[in-house]
This record gives structure tokens, sequence and C-alpha cells, in this order.
């Protein structure tokens, strides 16, 4: 198990009724941190996509109030398998697709927006676009990526995907970018054009691979590999509440355990 997700970079986790406990108790909190007037700047892509960011107001242990922390056969893997242990858990991204996701943002190129459109809007975590010139640079070092599925969807509304192998890649790009550069200084480095060539490289290599999951279940993404969101098509169904999954990425190490570590 933990050999594939070392190998393909991601891993599925059958429904646990620990973790359903948790998305029971927590979903009230997400539901108002969704709708809350601080969040709505959250809301793009035509009001198809609410990014939320941090939005989930939960503690270090992953619990918002008067909610148990977050647990279960997955979190068991990350501290066991994946030997992380002793973080805080971050406030939880709220990411919620609704129909028709994704309709172009104010100001969005239309490059961008094919991008998002036509290639699920792939991207690495925590390299982070920035003015002037919208260049990129290594900003967070996320441990991994724990996706919890909040409310039922069909498998067809915009599901995560992530490119199989491509955290090898990215890998190894980046050693070729940071070499012979102090760690404390790779967040200066432009990391645009790698991250480019990288990105064209995985999406004629890599196979892309839709994860599905149901409230209950949940998935590990690893830190390194190439992923985004699938639009959204006419047939696919969801309930009010959208197709809402809770991220967690917290900070489990320095940049050279985000670049080194498995
Ligand atoms: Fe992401």
């Amino acid at each position: 198990m933990k050999q594939t997700f070392f190998e393909k970079g991601w891993r599925r986790f059958p429904h646990d009724p620990v973790l359903a406990e948790w998305v029971d108790q927590t979903l009230p909190a997400a539901r108002q941190a969704v709708r809350a007037p601080e969040n709505a700047r959250w809301l793009r892509c035509g009001g198809t996509w609410f990014a939320g960011v941090n939005a989930l107001p939960n503690d270090t242990n992953g619990a918002v109030d008067g909610g148990p922390p977050v647990a279960g056969q997955v979190v068991n893997f990350i501290h066991g398998e994946l030997g992380l242990s002793g973080f805080g858990w971050d406030p939880a991204q709220l990411s919620v697709c609704y129909p028709g996701y994704p309709r172009p943002m104010d100001g969005e190129s239309d490059a961008n927006f094919a991008f998002r459109r036509d290639r699920d809007a792939a991207h690495v975590d925590g390299l982070r676009r920035e003015e002037p010139g919208r260049r990129r640079r290594l900003r967070e070092h996320h441990g991994f990526i724990l996706g919890i599925p909040m409310a039922p969807v069909s498998a067809d509304a915009s599901p995560l995907v992530i490119w199989e192998g491509s955290h090898h890649m990215v890998r190894e790009a980046f050693r070729t970018v940071f070499a012979g550069i102090r760690p404390d200084h790779w967040s200066e480095v432009d990391v645009t054009d790698a991250y480019h060539a990288v990105r064209r490289e995985i999406f004629d290599t890599c196979k892309r691979v839709v994860i599905n999951a149901r409230p209950g279940e949940a998935y590990v993404i690893h830190r390194l590999a190439l992923h985004g969101v699938a639009p959204w098509p006419d047939a696919a169904q969801a309930g009010p509440d959208g197709r809402m999954i809770a991220y967690f990425r917290p900070e489990t190490g320095n940049p050279e355990d985000w670049l080194s570590a498995p």
C-alpha cells in the first residue's frame, strides 16, 4: 500500500466509520464557512468554484468547535506509513464546485481559461504565482494533500484528477532548478519556466486518472504530484452543497523535505 502510494503518487482509502463521523460533525461548520460573507471573496469562475483556502475553522487537531479531531485509517497512514507526525493540522481548504464549472473569471485571459477547461487547471501546490509578471516561486512546503469529500455527488461532478507518477518528474525537474542553491534561498528562485516545461512533459507521458470518492472515503495525494479539477459536464449531479471537498495541506517540514523526503 505504501509502495503503491510512492509509485503512483496517490492512494484512496475505503469507507471508514471514524472519518464518516468527522464528516458528519464537521459539515455544519463547513456549510457555514462557505456561506459566510467574509469568505465571499473565494467565489471564482463566474460563481462555479468556491476556492475556500483555509476556510474551515478547525483547530490543529482538525476539529471544528464541538467536533472530533480528524482521524481514521487515512490519518494512521499519514502518521505511520508516511512517517509524518507531530505537525499541526492547517485550517482545511473547502473546495466547492457547482454546476457549469468552469466559467470564465473577470480578468482571466483566454489562455488561462482554456487551460482550466481543457487541462483541468493542472498544478503542483505551493508554487505560487505572484505579481509582477505572474512569475512562480516555491512558497509553501506541504507534506501531503489529504482530500475528504464532504457531500455525495455523481462521479463526473468535477472530480479531482491526478497525473499518475508525475511527482517523480516534478522532483527531478526541481532538483535541477535548485541545484547548488541553499534551501533557505529557494523561495527567491523564479521557477516558472522549469515548471511549465515539466508540466508539458507530464501531459505527454503520464496517465490522467480521475479520483472519485464518497463521504467516509478519502485520498492522499503526493505533495509533488500534478493534479487538477475536471470540468462539470451537463449530466453531472450534486445536492445543494455542490461538490464539496475538504483538503488538509499541512506544512510538515522545510524546503529540503519538500523536495527530497519520500
Ligand atoms: Fe491543488
